[in-house]
């Protein structure tokens, strides 16, 4: 088999940047060791930049996301007493959209099947040969059980944080920086319908709870727990009272609903680099990780392969190295106001250490709600910077 670009991963990332490489006249294969009803049903990320949805729009796959999709024109930040509205328009004149990873990558996967790429589930043993070469291979045993070589002009490693493509990469040499933090994200997803218009970031002495939505009648909510908590301890009941007590504001009550699922997320922060060895190309979560609190981490995936796919139509139709030698310092440069965002929000609003720790959020937390420059600095980032700093 032979293809231009062989992308590993059929995440939003890998997905993504095959069409998008279609697009331009490229052609690629994407490999994905899960099954398509796997892929599909994995419930994660809910907030969509605009960049993000200019770009799937421009891709051709935003009619659904125009049609369900929810516009959102700002967040609620909360401490007790206090629910505090941030008007992203008034403040940096954009806006962000709910729409489930989960969709997303329905339509891109469907758009994919009905005519794009090749796109092989449950492929298997996955091995990269001769990335720092001109013409690397891929081998990997197909769902049949049949060994296959894919051989390409480059390879794109989209297959997330647990996948192959980061430690050839590291093999090479480079660096990671990690920070895992003292504390997890309980999620549920419940058919009730959201008791908010925007969502609810509240900080709380017994931790931190967000209130997010999928649809006009589905709700997705979230508490800050121990990562030692296992999710068979804590009930339907539980977890209704403790956002109950989390979010609590004077005339106002969380909808409760029939929950249709839940589970414990670790929260980490993880940067490797470089993003390239080679002709092999890092994106997406196979390159960094951010804990989820400033919902960035689809969003980061979507600009990595938006930076990617223009230096590699550069590299196999005008064949100028430019782009894809400039990728990794361009797209890290990206990662690591993300980085720096995301532990922020993630910092200020997650209750760890003493009283003395407490004090400096609320500080934080009262500087963002009657600073206008504060709140700017908050909504810029949230809404999403231009995809090159
Ligand atoms: P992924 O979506 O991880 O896609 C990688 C793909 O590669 C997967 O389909 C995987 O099966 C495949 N793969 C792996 N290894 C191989 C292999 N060897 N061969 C072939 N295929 C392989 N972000 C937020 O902003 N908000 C959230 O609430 C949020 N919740 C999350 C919850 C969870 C449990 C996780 C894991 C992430 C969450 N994220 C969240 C982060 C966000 O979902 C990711 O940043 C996003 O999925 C990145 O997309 P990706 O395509 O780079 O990686
Ligand atoms: C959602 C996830 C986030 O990490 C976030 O900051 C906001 C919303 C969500 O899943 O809806």
């Amino acid at each position: 088999m032979r293809t231009q670009v062989g992308i590993i991963g059929a995440g939003p990332a890998g997905l993504l940047l095959s069409r998008l490489l279609a697009l331009q006249g490229i052609d690629s294969v994407v490999l994905e060791n899960r099954s398509r009803d796997y892929v599909e049903a994995r419930i994660r990320a809910g907030i969509l930049e605009q960049h993000t949805v200019d770009t799937l729009t421009a891709a051709g796959v935003g009619d659904r996301l125009q049609r369900e999709g929810l516009e959102h024109s700002g967040i609620h930040l909360q401490y007790p007493g206090v629910r505090h509205t941030l008007d992203f328009p008034a403040l940096c004149g954009r806006t962000v959209w709910v729409y489930g990873q989960t969709e997303v990558t329905k339509d891109l996967i469907k758009a994919q099947l009905d005519g794009g790429p090749p796109l092989l589930f449950e492929v298997s043993d996955v091995r990269l040969e001769d990335v720092d070469g001109d013409s690397p291979r891929i081998r990997f045993t197909d769902a049949d059980g049949v060994p296959q070589v894919l051989e390409c002009d480059a390879v794109a490693g989209t297959d997330g944080f647990h996948g192959v493509s980061r430690p050839v990469v590291q093999g090479a040499g480079g660096r990671v920086w990690e920070r895992t933090y003292p504390y997890a994200w309980l999620g549920i997803l419940a058919d009730a319908a959201p008791a908010t218009d925007e969502l609810i970031y509240a900080w709380h002495p017994e931790g931190f709870a967000l209130y997010s939505m999928r649809s006009p009648t589905v709700s997705r909510l979230y508490l800050q727990v121990d990562p030692s908590e296992r999710i068979e301890d804590w009930s339907d009941e539980r977890i209704w009272d403790a956002l109950d007590t989390r979010m609590a504001l004077e005339g106002w009550s969380v909808n409760r609903g029939p929950v249709t699922e839940k589970s414990i997320l670790p929260m980490r922060s993880f940067v490797s680099a470089p993003m390239r060895r080679g002709r092999l190309f890092l994106a997406g979560d196979a390159a960094h990780i951010v804990p989820p609190t400033g919902a960035k981490g689809l969003n980061l995936a979507v600009a990595d392969v938006t930076l990617l796919a223009q230096a590699l139509v550069r590299l196999l139709q005008e064949k100028e190295t430019d782009l894809v030698d400039s990728y990794s310092d361009r797209a890290l440069a990206r990662v690591w106001r993300c980085t720096h965002f995301s532990w922020w929000m993630t910092s200020m609003l997650h209750r760890s250490g003493d009283d003395f720790d407490a004090e400096l959020q609320l500080s934080q937390l009262r500087r963002v709600c009657s600073s206008e420059a504060a709140a700017r600095e908050l909504a810029e980032n949230y809404t999403g910077l231009p995809l090159e700093l």
